[in-house]
């Protein structure tokens, strides 16, 4: 028993109204947040939170976390929803518990740092909508990036938690970058700051038990703020690392209700109150009450989303986490990468390489953006490099953590590395050091203008400012100017049962096929995929006089991969179930995130290349699959070896591709928007 914990046995009970402990650990509950993001890719519905909102107001949690991270991004793209109006809704029945976001500073919801301007009214509408507790974090720890919203935080009068993304270059806590002397100089910066709590974010899970104990036992000791712990249960430490760090005297912890924890997500609440009932960190809950809300969960809200969940595996931990730090969501998107381009077999390479080029980009944490950043690059490295010359394609992101457009790295970036990533970046190729917003002009004026006529308030223009083409589009959902895809509708109670009637039959061989004799699919029809084992069946939900009925089921597609997640289907990089984060909206890219496909559909076919064969010279094939974004060079221009020609998307990150020899454009055969497959002739050099 350490020093910190005491026992009274006499007050041991359930019943809620036992005595108050000394200290009671506070708990925000994150399931209606992270735990949706981290089991099911972000995709619970709000009305799927009304059922439990009013009994989880009673609970007695510090704080709940209801938005930020994905959802922003998710809602208005995947479910047809307004994120602003889902904080308003939920504040409706959450009337004494404060709500929490999760804010990626100047990056607000979005992937790249938005100007001030826009940053600033982010922050003042998200406070005016309900949002009390901005947990603010910055991908690279790098402070400055902080300063335009938490003035506007502080401003609005709301709660400052400040972030410190937890990560590591060794097996545990230490070495040269990532020490105990590290994370207590940044608690100190964000007291400084004038953090109200300070936050340990541990994404990865990746914080071991004793290494919590210290570094709580260490920054308590120096800063004042209550200390909050976000250890996601990912490699299977997290419950371990919260009792030490309870032990160490933490005064927050986020935990998610027993339907929403574990695997990449976080422990369950319930464990830990039964752990502390009867301590002097009581949390004072009532478990009976829990109890009472998970039943709820299980039974009206969890089966909408069961197809969504990665049951591929048995285990619920993922030794790689603890092998290669590599975070889950990380993983499986660099395996679908690999698969994409039919380099699976490369995946140790990848494993290699993947620590080398986080050094040389300046041993940064791997946490969205920058988690996918080095993925997609280390990537890149171990298809495209050889001998003679490594980073030969380079992504449009690293040129610009390169250039410092995401502020300052750990330790700095391998000069060479960046020297080569900046040869011709359009802001020009010396990096910058200063804080990186103070090269962005303000841009919520020309977002306004942009969208005038169709916006019709400032969260509207706002939600356009950050997602130019899918806040556009859900724009035009929300004011009825385009029809609302079946896609992005909800799942129906009914229309689980439906689908699980099928599965019933199928696995019963009753399942007998009517060829020839299936109605006409109408527009209405939506698809789900439905898993059995390691299956997939793609079944069509037809909307016939007012109520969906199943009208046909395809036979099984293909055997799914093992490592398939659930809800992902291979060479569909937007599918609802890809949990990696969208790329950046930029000014020059086309209609870049294509509207939801529907989930089993076959990747958009190529567009067809006009024929090269009568063009001497030497072609660039495409290395990979992926979208065009622009070409640099036109036909008839000039060219030098190691030009960029033309700027290629896969995986969401944008790939230059370099001309190949000198000489003249012969031909470009495609146009922004058009999709490529690996091997297409892009252009001809001559
Ligand atoms: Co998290």
């Amino acid at each position: 028993m350490s020093d910190n914990i005491e026992v009274k046995m006499t007050e041991m009970n359930y019943d809620k109204d036992r005595p108050a402990a000394e200290n009671p650990v506070k708990i925000m509950d994150i399931s209606l947040r992270d735990g949706h993001q981290s089991l099911f890719a972000t995709r619970g519905r709000t009305e799927d939170m009304i059922p439990v909102a009013e009994k989880m107001d009673e609970v007695g949690f510090w704080a709940v976390e209801t938005w930020g991270g994905a959802t922003f991004d998710t809602m208005h793209r995947f479910l047809n929803e307004d994120p602003w109006e889902r904080i308003r809704t939920l504040k409706r029945y959450f009337k004494k518990t404060p709500f929490s976001m999760l804010l990626r500073a100047q990056n607000l919801v979005g992937y790249r740092n938005y100007a001030d301007d826009l940053a600033e009214a982010f922050v003042d509408r998200a406070a005016a909508n309900g949002m009390d507790i901005f947990r603010t974090f910055d991908a690279l720890n790098d402070y400055r990036n902080f300063e335009t919203v938490v003035k506007a935080i502080k401003k609005a009068g709301m709660h400052f938690q400040g972030c410190i993304c937890y990560t590591m270059t060794e097996p545990r806590l230490g070495g040269d970058v990532y020490n105990l002397e590290y994370y207590v100089n940044k608690a100190k910066a964000l007291e400084e700051m004038g953090a109200d709590t300070i936050c340990i974010k541990d994404m990865a899970g990746l914080i071991a038990p004793y290494d919590a104990f210290n570094m709580v036992k260490a920054i308590k000791a120096e800063v004042k703020a209550p200390i909050h712990l976000h250890s996601h249960f990912t490699s299977g430490m997290s419950p371990m690392s919260h009792l030490k760090a309870i032990e160490a005297g933490v005064d927050i912890i986020d935990t998610c209700m027993s339907p929403y924890a574990y695997r990449t997500s976080h422990a369950a609440l319930e464990p830990l109150v039964m752990s502390l009932i009867g301590t002097n960190r009581d949390t004072g809950f009532d478990i009976q009450a829990l109890a009472e809300i998970n039943e709820i969960f299980e039974k009206e809200i969890m089966p909408k989303y069961k197809h969504l969940l990665d049951d591929s595996k048995m285990s619920i931990i993922d030794i790689n986490v603890l092998l290669h730090q590599t975070p889950g969501g990380m993983l499986s998107n660099l395996v679908n990468q690999l698969r994409e381009m039919d380099a699976l077999d490369k995946i140790d390479e990848v494993y290699k390489e993947l620590p080398k080029v986080r050094k040389d980009l300046g041993q940064i944490p791997l946490v969205t953006p920058t988690s996918q950043i080095v993925g997609i690059q280390t990537v890149n490295n171990v298809l495209f490099d050889d001998e003679n010359e490594r980073y030969k394609m380079i992504t449009g992101q690293v040129k610009d953590l390169c250039y410092g457009l995401y502020g300052k790295t750990a330790v700095p970036i391998n000069a060479e590395v960046q020297k080569k990533a900046l040869k011709g970046y359009a802001r020009g190729e010396e990096p910058i050091t200063c804080r990186p917003a103070e090269v962005l002009e303000p841009e919520l004026a020309k977002a306004q203008e942009d969208v005038k006529g169709l916006a019709v308030d400032l969260d509207d223009e706002i939600l356009y400012a950050i997602y130019p083409v899918t806040g556009k589009r859900f724009l035009k959902w929300k004011y009825g100017k385009e029809p609302v895809p079946a896609e992005v509708l909800p799942r129906t109670l009914e229309d689980v049962a439906k689908a699980d009637d099928i599965i019933k039959k199928a696995k019963a061989g009753e399942l007998v096929e009517k060829a020839g004799d299936l109605p006409e699919k109408s527009e209405n029809a939506r698809t789900f995929n439905v898993f059995v084992e390691n299956e997939c069946f793609e079944v069509g939900v037809d909307e016939v006089g007012g109520t969906p009925i199943i009208d046909y089921i395809q036979a099984a597609q293909a055997q799914m991969p093992a490592t398939q997640p659930a809800g992902m289907i291979p060479a569909a990089p937007a599918a609802p179930g890809a949990p990696m984060a969208p790329a950046p909206p930029r000014p020059v890219a086309p209609a870049a995130p294509k509207a939801a496909p529907k989930p089993a559909a076959a990747p958009k076919p190529a567009a067809a290349a006009p024929a090269a064969a009568d063009v001497d010279g030497t072609p660039l094939p495409s290395p990979m699959p992926g979208m065009i974004v622009k070409y640099e060079k036109n036909v008839g221009d000039a060219v030098e070896k190691g030009d960029t020609i033309v700027i290629l998307e896969a995986m969401k990150m944008e790939n230059a591709l370099p001309a190949p020899v000198s000489g003249t454009v012969k031909s470009t055969n495609y146009n922004s928007g058009d999709s490529v497959a690996k091997g297409d002739t892009l252009c001809v050099i001559g």
